[in-house]
């Protein structure tokens, strides 16, 4: 081992058999800023992964680590389970301003545990309460967190217990035969019992950076409230911006009563969850649903900062709709020229291009880390190669990353 750099052995004799990410990029990566990092050998990637959609504003931005920086300096708490502090009022406040009052939300915030998952627990629970019935309806495709609850309602998990869980199809455009098959799904028992609640990504991210058609969603609405049952949207992945509008929904009829949120709401990757609830369905007694570290005063400083400076405005500070629309032309362009086939999907900044073939992905994923780009595989199979890009990322990254994509899929042959 060369002087200086860390020693691996470490990870291979005393990390458990189940660490994935790390076999894909073999580095040791040692910084970050706005949408690089950087190995302890020097080597600097792009990175269209971010932080499987938790870094969206990229690594480490400046005004976010100040604040944080600022607050511990100054002795604030840090934790503070639920208890009453400042931080926590102005991200409240900060929240209604720019997101809630704009789009005439009339929600309750539960902050959960700081994974996504136990807001997917805690939203289930919760339908559970209101509707008075345990079965759920999710979608193929779909993935809510590994805990048991969210494993149960995540299609792409097929090992797990699905139990009192029906998974719809996916489809890109449904037509009316679709409808069908939710009211039906909606009316019929599932072990016993008719659904409680539905569980959607309105633009899933594990499933391959798939949009759900917005009339459909509105349908899903219509079709719940007509049958009773709570409506969850997951927006843990492909919510905060990441499609271009604060919430991936936006410009459907959704209107979800309950929206779980994680991943890039503190802006600098911290642990934060949280469930926005319609009003009137916050039927929760003190204390039912806990959790030590739902009082994170550095997220909230810092999600509050990062609300203040990028959504002021209910359109946002980003140009998310103008670089996808340059994603999507590359994309385009190189599926004309491949000689390995693929489709394209994806909005705003989360994209997916699915390969036929079953090798192709993994094999683009490994040649775009040797020419410094992280992108990951996803989807059924792992069949797709998803980008993440952050939203705030420059032009002329976004098209280096994208040649090094290029390069990476016309390197596929056939036989690859
Ligand atoms: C849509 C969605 N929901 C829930 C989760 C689970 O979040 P976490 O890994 O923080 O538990 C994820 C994670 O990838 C996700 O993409």
């Amino acid at each position: 081992m060369p002087d200086g750099l860390t020693d691996i052995s470490a990870f291979e004799q005393l990390e458990s058999n189940v660490r994935y990410y790390c076999r894909r990029w073999p580095a040791v990566f040692v910084a970050g800023r706005g949408a690089h990092v950087v190995a302890e050998t020097g080597q600097r990637y792009l990175d269209f992964f971010s932080g499987a959609g938790a870094l969206s504003y990229g690594h480490n931005p400046g005004f976010l680590v100040e604040a944080v920086i600022e607050h511990l300096r100054a002795g604030r708490l840090v934790h503070s389970l639920d208890t009453h502090t400042p931080e926590k009022a102005g991200f409240l406040r900060t929240l209604e301003r720019c997101v809630l009052e704009p789009r005439q939300l009339d929600m309750v915030v539960q902050f959960v545990g700081p994974t996504g998952a136990t807001a997917v627990e805690a939203a289930l629970r919760l339908a559970e309460r209101v509707s008075g019935r345990r079965a759920v309806v999710a979608f193929e495709g779909g993935f809510h967190g590994m805990t048991a609850g969210a494993a149960r309602v995540s299609h792409s998990l097929p090992a797990r217990d699905h139990t009192g869980c029906r998974f719809l199809p996916y489809r890109a455009e449904p037509d009316h035969e679709d409808l069908v098959l939710v009211a039906r799904a909606l009316a019929t028992p599932i072990d016993g019992e008719l659904p409680g609640a539905m569980i959607v990504e309105p633009v899933q991210g594990e499933g391959g950076a798939r949009p759900f058609d917005r009339r459909y969603l509105g349908e899903l609405r219509r079709l719940c409230t007509e049958h009773g049952v709570v409506l969850i949207a997951d927006e843990i992945q492909a919510g905060v911006g990441r499609t271009g509008p604060f919430f991936s929904f936006e410009g459907s009829q959704l209107d979800p009563d309950i929206i779980c949120l994680s991943k890039s709401l503190s802006g600098l990757g911290l642990p934060f969850a949280l469930n926005l609830i319609r009003r009137s369905l916050d039927r929760w007694s003190p204390g039912e649903f806990t959790g030590t570290f739902r009082g994170s005063n550095l997220a909230f400083v810092s999600a509050a900062a990062l609300l203040e400076h990028y959504w002021s405005q209910p359109d946002g500070a980003l140009e998310t709709a103008r670089h996808g629309e340059l994603v999507e032309e590359a994309l385009t362009q190189l599926a004309g020229t491949s000689r390995v086939p693929f489709s394209i999907t994806g909005r705003g900044l989360l994209w997916g291009l699915t390969f036929d073939d079953e090798r192709a992905a993994t094999a683009v994923v490994s040649a775009a880390f040797r020419s410094g780009l992280i992108v990951e595989a996803c989807g059924e199979r792992d069949r797709t190669v998803k980008l993440l890009p952050p939203l705030v990322i420059r032009h002329d990254e976004l098209v280096e990353g994208l040649e090094i994509l290029s390069r990476a899929v016309l390197g596929l042959s056939e036989a690859d």
